[in-house]
């Protein structure tokens, strides 16, 4: 026994040595850890006997090439245009170059690590061994220690720096256990959801909310001269052109995103259905693809969920018979307690869609992130109990999500290699579709994003949407029918904001702007210039991105960015939305009782369904599906109805207007279907 200790000692003190005097020239200081959270504490040396399982992260390839990779076969002119990519060839696409492999994996054969103990990713992404302490800390120069969580007592080995050798560093991101400390440790974004938790409710942050009006009137469902006062299916119909469906390709589906407690109630769809699209039977509901415990239906009228009552009833007029395939994502309690992730279950949502995605590195970030994103299994009683689903589900070719927040609200990183995920299932012919919100250019007032919803020093900087920014997905504003107006009038919409008001309108401003994350992507290029060139918005301007490398981890700091210019709204950024869709005093029910609502939460399922009958158009002629949509849309905005009339305030200003031509109140516009679908299926 003594003996034995003294061996230990003896280890300790030569280890010790070796790191201060003795690491080999040919190696270098990989990764250092700067400083210790007090939440964390250094306690022994992990045993030298105690197996680790190590993972080398390799650097992946050709992430800088997704946009062209995307282009190619969405943008109309390419010879490639719809011959959308297989899962296995995005995979070898992005992998990790063949040297980056055969060069990190010579290093690991050469240090004393079998090649047959070494697997490597379903995804490419990264070496993973089992490996004593001994033999890792020989591999990497470096000490490893228990640090234990204050907060949940929970211990992880990990070392503060480690050593590759010069010529492999540039293959490796990084290696685990490494200098990284990974229980959910304290960070900014979780200080301000502490801070959050404090604050007035859901109902001014969650940014897609339904918005609902008292005692509304309900007209007639046949009549098209009351669309200025409620929308029914017959007035969507009437406004773009729509026919009733009669195919249900079995290739195609509507997928709709749920979360947050939205339950839908058959009772409301079938109150819906009987009262105003007799030709869908009662009974019909949306086929269920549950991920990680999530629920599809409520029978308790006081549980009815207004966003997806509001989806499903937008939803079904348009597709029926085509299906609507209902994505419920996440358990019931980790939904009850999203209001304070700002996350939305994104992250969990794309893993069940692509198994890849469960464990991709980009920018620093692999897998989900610990500080954000709920693990599974859920230890909580009645949490999912069941491992994280990794592609449990095939993506359905659309996917309307009226869900989001502010880019302000996550880290860079978090949000870039989300945004990444939406490139490669575009590749693989997926359209996302995602509300731009509705609190205009700002947000509502709240704990993170301020007493005033919006950036800077003065508060008054413009605080832009996130995901819709993400120049891979389609962003949707909202329009209404102007009071007075006749639905067979030339220009019956104008942008949601109505300043004129009216007696049965909710009062809300369409979310629209420029991203501070993403540049202007090509597509959208000549559009942003026309509406800069000649309706220049009269308010100083910044010009300036976050850049990738110095925000890790970090949420931006968008007043920084803007520097002393004093300008309010980015120049150089991605504009949103791209398109609309009416969104203001649709007719629905909800927990049994008629209502008006709207919402870029009601415009997004419209414009999501259009493209799905577009699709089945498509589908039905020996055509695939369009995936991302934008670089078609674009290409041919004369399919889009021009909104030219209202704008979207915040920040104490009437924010941008809607103009001719794109704008960042209502984008391209909203849809013409006969137009629509002559386009799309004169492509290939
Ligand atoms: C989040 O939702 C839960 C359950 O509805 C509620 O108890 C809690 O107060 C909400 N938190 C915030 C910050 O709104
Ligand atoms: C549906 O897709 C599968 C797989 O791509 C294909 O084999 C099948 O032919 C398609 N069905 C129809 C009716 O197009
Ligand atoms: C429409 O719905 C109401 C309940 O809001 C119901 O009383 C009425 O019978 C329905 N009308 C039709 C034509 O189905
Ligand atoms: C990732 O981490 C490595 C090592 O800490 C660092 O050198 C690199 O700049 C980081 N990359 C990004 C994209 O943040
Ligand atoms: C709508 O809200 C804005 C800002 O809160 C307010 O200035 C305006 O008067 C409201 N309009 C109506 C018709 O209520
Ligand atoms: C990071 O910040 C430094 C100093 O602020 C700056 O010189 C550098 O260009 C930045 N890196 C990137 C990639 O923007
Ligand atoms: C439906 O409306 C009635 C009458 O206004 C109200 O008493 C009831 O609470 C409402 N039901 C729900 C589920 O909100
Ligand atoms: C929309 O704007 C045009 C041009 O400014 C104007 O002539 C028209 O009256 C407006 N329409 C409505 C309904 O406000």
């Amino acid at each position: 026994m003594a003996n034995m200790r003294f061996c230990l000692l003896a280890v300790v003190v030569l280890l010790g040595c070796v790191e201060a005097l003795a690491v080999p020239a040919h190696v270098e200081v990989h990764e250092k850890r700067q400083s210790l959270s007090p939440r964390w504490t250094k306690r022994d040396r992990v045993e030298s006997h105690k197996v680790l399982q190590m993972r080398v992260g390799l650097t992946q390839s050709n992430l800088g090439n997704g946009y062209e990779h995307l282009m190619d076969v969405s943008n109309p002119t390419s010879p490639n245009f719809g011959k959308h990519w297989s899962p296995e060839r995005v995979i070898d696409a992005f992998r990790p170059s063949k040297q980056t492999e055969d060069e990190v994996k010579e290093w690991l054969v050469k240090s004393g690590i079998p090649a047959k103990r070494i697997t490597h990713s379903d995804n490419k992404g990264w070496f993973a061994f089992f490996a004593t302490t001994e033999e890792a800390e020989n591999l990497l120069h470096t000490t490893y220690h228990e640090y234990e969580d204050s907060v949940t007592g929970g211990v992880m080995p990990a070392c503060e720096e480690y050593h590759i050798p010069k010529d492999i560093r540039k293959h490796i991101d990084y290696v685990t256990p490494g200098i990284k400390l990974l229980a959910p440790v304290e960070s900014h974004a979780s200080k301000k959801r502490d801070a959050a938790l404090a604050s007035e409710g859901l109902a001014k942050r969650n940014l897609h909310g339904v918005l609902k009006v008292e005692n509304p009137p309900y007209t007639d469902p046949n009549d098209l001269d009351t669309c200025d006062v409620a929308i029914t299916p017959a007035c969507v119909a009437a406004l773009y052109n729509i026919p009733l469906s009669i195919s249900s390709h079995p290739n195609n589906s509507l997928g709709i995103f749920e979360s947050e407690l939205q339950f839908y109630t058959q009772q409301d769809l079938d109150l819906f259905f009987d009262n105003y699209t007799q030709y869908i039977p009662q009974g019909t509901h949306p086929v269920p693809a549950n991920i990680d415990g999530g629920q599809q239906s409520t029978e308790d009228p006081f549980e009815a969920g207004g966003e997806a009552n509001l989806d499903i009833q937008l939803a079904y007029p348009i597709v029926y018979p085509q299906t609507i395939t209902l994505y419920q994502v996440d358990d019931f309690i980790v939904q009850a307690n999203q209001n304070d992730t700002y996350t939305f279950g994104f992250n969990t949502f794309l893993d069940a869609l692509d198994g890849s995605y469960c464990s991709f590195s980009a920018y620093n970030e692999t897998g989900n992130d610990p500080t954000l994103d709920q693990a599974y299994p859920d230890p909580e009683i009645g949490g999912w109990a069941g491992s994280l689903m990794c592609g449990t589900y095939k993506p359905t070719n659309v996917i309307s999500l009226s869900y989001g927040g502010q880019e302000s609200d996550l880290p860079i990183t978090y949000q870039k290699r989300q945004c990444l995920e939406y490139m490669k299932l575009g590749l693989q012919g997926v359209s996302f579709l995602f509300a731009s919100g509705d609190a205009g250019v700002g947000n509502y007032p709240d704990n993170i994003d301020g007493p005033t919803g919006c950036l800077g020093p003065n508060l008054d900087i413009f605080n832009p949407t996130w995901p819709g920014t993400c120049p891979y997905v389609t962003s949707v504003g909202a329009t209404k029918v102007y009071p007075g107006s006749k639905v067979t009038d030339p220009h019956p919409e104008s942008a949601v904001y109505d300043p004129a008001g009216h007696p049965y309108s909710v009062n809300y401003s369409s979310g629209g702007g420029f991203s501070n994350i993403y540049p202007i992507p090509e597509y959208q290029a000549s559009f942003v210039k026309d509406f800069f060139d000649k309706h220049n918005p009269p308010y100083t301007s910044y010009s300036a991105l976050s850049p990738d490398l110095n925000v890790t981890g970090a949420l931006p700091d968008i007043g920084a960015l803007a520097g002393t210019s004093g300008g309010i709204y980015n120049r150089i950024g991605r504009g949103i939305p791209d398109v609309s869709a009416n969104g203001d005093n649709i007719a629905m029910y909800n927990g049994g009782n008629f209502t008006l609502s709207g919402g870029t939460s009601a415009s997004t399922p419209i414009f999501s369904a259009v493209v799905t009958r577009i699709n089945e158009e498509r589908l039905n002629v020996g055509k695939g599906p369009i995936g991302f949509l934008n670089p078609s849309l674009y290409a041919n905005p004369g399919m889009l109805n021009d909104i030219i009339n209202g704008t979207n305030p915040g920040c104490g200003t009437v924010g941008f207007s809607a103009v001719e031509g794109w704008d960042p109140v209502t984008g391209l516009g909203t849809p013409n279907f006969p137009k629509m679908k002559e386009y799309y299926l004169s492509l290939p």
